[in-house]
């Protein structure tokens, strides 16, 4: 039996002999995302103004998560209290069918695993967001995909897909110089994307009081792979950053949901951006959906396939690398997290507190 030491040790080799190109084009061609269940996770599962004394239903892998206050104090049960008593309960939950819960960010969080490994330390970091959540509703949000939750993080961290499928909102392709970076570990993944005098972003035209035709961006993805969360920061310059933390919640294995926060307390109160930016979410989420609905089923099987890359989705494709890894690692029955994910990740993404 190896020690604790060495099982990390060997994990971090089968990352890097994952990432040697034979193995890594071998997984990205075989990438089936609906196969892949990861467990030991926090998920947002709500905003935290949506539980309350009543009960609400969520789910998880289409396991049941009901959420309801007792007192102030957010509870996650397999099963609505006026069935409390059905007698049995599963792996997941203990023995009143309860799982493990914490409210943080804004969000109420519930565990999908182990009840014994549930730990506040493997709760994703997200700078941007209040401790204590609070933002006014008009930067909240909630819209769904018909498509399995990787492929949707799968689509959003290759970033150049905004520039074709949301150029109307968010800009088109047209800038001097783009270079994308690409920094991971066992449980994360962040891409960075600066793009040098890019056409100006529509909607801060319209709404930004955003006069010039170019702006400086840089625009990070950085995905937390158990949790299927990611933080979207966006440094727009002439412009407002853009906040937005974006979880996918695989309700079941094709279905996503996503309660979005976008906080945009950095706006000018005059400004109506800050109303409507984050209600752009609506629109995007359309386009997002009109390319990933379709696509969802065609991941369903494994076939031979050669899917088509070009160098700036080297995240995308590191990212289906990564799932792969750790679904491998917990298919071994190690569930252990090898790399942080609570710490705060400001300087990973370039966030300085405004
Ligand atoms: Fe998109």
């Amino acid at each position: 039996m190896l020690d604790t030491d060495q099982n990390a040790a060997s994990a971090h080799d089968g990352l890097a002999e994952a990432m040697q190109p034979a193995a890594f084009q071998k997984a990205v061609n075989s990438w089936v995302p609906h196969d892949i269940v990861l467990k030991d996770a926090w998920f947002p599962l709500a905003h935290s103004f949506a539980v309350t004394a009543k009960p609400v239903r969520r789910s998880v892998y289409s396991q049941p998560f009901f959420l309801w206050r007792e007192e102030e104090k957010a509870v996650a049960a397999e099963c609505h209290p006026h069935d409390a008593d059905r007698g049995e309960t599963s792996a997941f939950s203990d023995a009143r069918g309860r799982y493990p819960v914490l409210e943080h960010y804004g969000y109420v969080w519930g565990w999908y695993g182990n009840p014994a490994n549930a730990d506040p330390a493997h709760l994703p970091s997200i700078p941007y967001l209040p401790d204590d959540g609070n933002l006014p509703r008009h930067m909240l949000g909630t819209v769904r995909f018909d498509c399995c939750a990787p492929l949707s993080l799968e689509n959003l961290i290759d970033l150049t897909h905004s520039d074709f499928l949301h150029a109307d909102v968010v800009g088109d392709e047209k800038m001097d110089k783009e270079v994308v970076e690409v920094f991971y570990d066992t449980e994360t993944i962040t891409m960075v994307r600066t793009c040098t005098n890019k056409s100006v972003a529509p909607i801060m035209k319209w709404f930004g009081g955003v006069k010039d035709d170019v702006q400086q961006v840089r625009q990070v993805i950085r995905i937390y792979l158990r949790s299927h969360a990611a933080i979207a920061y966006g440094r727009f310059s002439p412009g407002d950053n853009v906040q937005l933390f974006h979880p996918c919640v695989p309700e079941t294995r094709d279905r996503t949901r996503l309660d979005y926060a976008m906080n945009t307390s950095n706006v000018k109160k005059t400004n109506p951006f800050r109303y409507m930016m984050p209600k752009a979410s609506y629109k995007v989420s359309r386009q997002d959906s009109s390319m990933t609905s379709p696509q969802s089923p065609r991941y369903m099987h494994p076939e031979s396939r050669r899917d088509l890359h070009s160098p700036l989705d080297e995240a995308g494709q590191k990212y289906r690398v990564l799932m792969l890894a750790l679904a491998e690692r917990q298919a071994r029955g190690d569930f252990a997290y090898l790399d942080n994910v609570s710490g705060d990740c400001s300087a990973i993404i370039g966030y300085d507190g405004k």
